[in-house]
């Protein structure tokens, strides 16, 4: 029984009535721009509520399955989406290996939507991810691509709150490689409020259309979003130092001369003492250690990866209560 008794069980149960009631316009999760800043917000109070109370939520998708699509190998999305499909009630049933090899993509996204009552897929490229949505009738949710990784950023827009309280205000800092997981973060936490910078190599910013479309945000939200190639200057007055790979899934052929050209991003414990004190290190895992991050940082007390990680679970859940109809 939670503290309080019997009403604040009822207070809280009326509470999750409340939120899963907060419906959202969008019907798949392609990319972070499919949900709007203020779904964005009910999200993130949702994922709050279920990570508090998740035995209120242990019914909410009865009888409801989700296929798990993945080309490329996972650990943290795969394991997460289906223990949140199980511990809402659901289920989920999972494939690994190629889409649309055997037969055409719209065949598999229109006998999908037959059995299940949502898509999840992990693919190279993000063409996929609209083939899907564009043929199955039932919600379609990125898992990453080439793109974008917005599972990812909410989990982490969740786990920023918890440890910083609040967002606006505050400072992001990504070293590394302008990937699918910079984009995400920044088309997500702009919208929070926080200034986000990029300090890639020359020639690994983020792809050019995408940070198009976080300036903007940028712009709208009041907050700054940069990029640069000088790792010490980005991570002045950083609250949150991020980083990952350097050679993302699929571009492993690349790993040698990314080591060489990122050989300065390393995330290493004198540059964490150029961001402010108190700042949080994330990783989005796996992480490379001695590559983008050392072992020291990964290790420290400033390092939330694995609060990052437990957050992808409770982040899902909102997503799919929000997007498979559970209210
Ligand atoms: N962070 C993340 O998506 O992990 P996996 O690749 O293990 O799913
Ligand atoms: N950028 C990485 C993220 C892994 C979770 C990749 O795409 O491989």
């Amino acid at each position: 029984m939670l503290e309080g008794g019997r009403s604040q069980v009822h207070a809280e149960a009326m509470r999750a009535e409340e939120l899963r009631g907060k419906a959202m316009k969008c019907r798949d999760l392609r990319s972070d721009l499919d949900v709007s800043a203020a779904e964005l917000g009910n999200l993130l109070e949702l994922a709050r509520h279920v990570k508090q109370f998740p035995n209120l939520y242990r019914e909410a998708l009865e009888g409801r399955y989700i296929s798990l699509l993945f080309e490329k190998p996972s650990l943290r999305t795969r394991l997460t989406f289906e223990l949140a499909a199980k511990q809402l009630g659901g289920d989920a049933v999972t494939v690994v290996g190629p889409i649309g090899d055997r037969e055409p993509l719209k065949d598999v996204a229109r006998n999908l939507d037959r059995w299940t009552h949502g898509i999840v897929a992990r693919v190279f490229w993000q063409q996929t991810i609209e083939d899907l949505a564009h043929y199955a009738n039932v919600p379609v949710i990125n898992a990453l691509s080439d793109l974008y990784h917005p599972c990812q950023a909410l989990a982490d827009a969740q786990t920023m709150l918890e440890h910083l309280g609040t967002l606006r205000g505050k400072k992001l800092c990504y070293l590394g490689d302008g990937n699918n997981v910079a984009h995400s973060l920044g088309l997500t936490v702009s919208r929070l409020g926080m200034d986000f910078v990029i300090a890639a190599p020359a020639g690994y910013e983020p792809r050019g259309e995408v940070w198009q479309s976080v300036q903007q945000l940028a712009e709208e939200h009041r907050v700054a979003a940069q990029v640069t190639t000088r790792p010490e200057e980005a991570l002045e007055g950083a609250d949150v130092v991020y980083t990952d790979v350097w050679a993302s899934m699929g571009l492993e052929h690349e790993t040698v001369q990314r080591r060489i050209d990122f050989k300065d991003f390393t995330v290493t414990e004198a540059l964490m003492a150029r961001a402010n004190p108190g700042a949080i290190f994330m990783h989005c895992l796996p992480a490379h250690r001695d590559e983008e991050v050392t072992d020291a940082v990964m290790e420290s007390p400033q390092s939330v990866v694995f609060d990052q990680a437990e957050n992808r679970l409770h982040a899902q859940k909102a997503l799919l209560l929000s997007l498979l109809g559970g209210a």
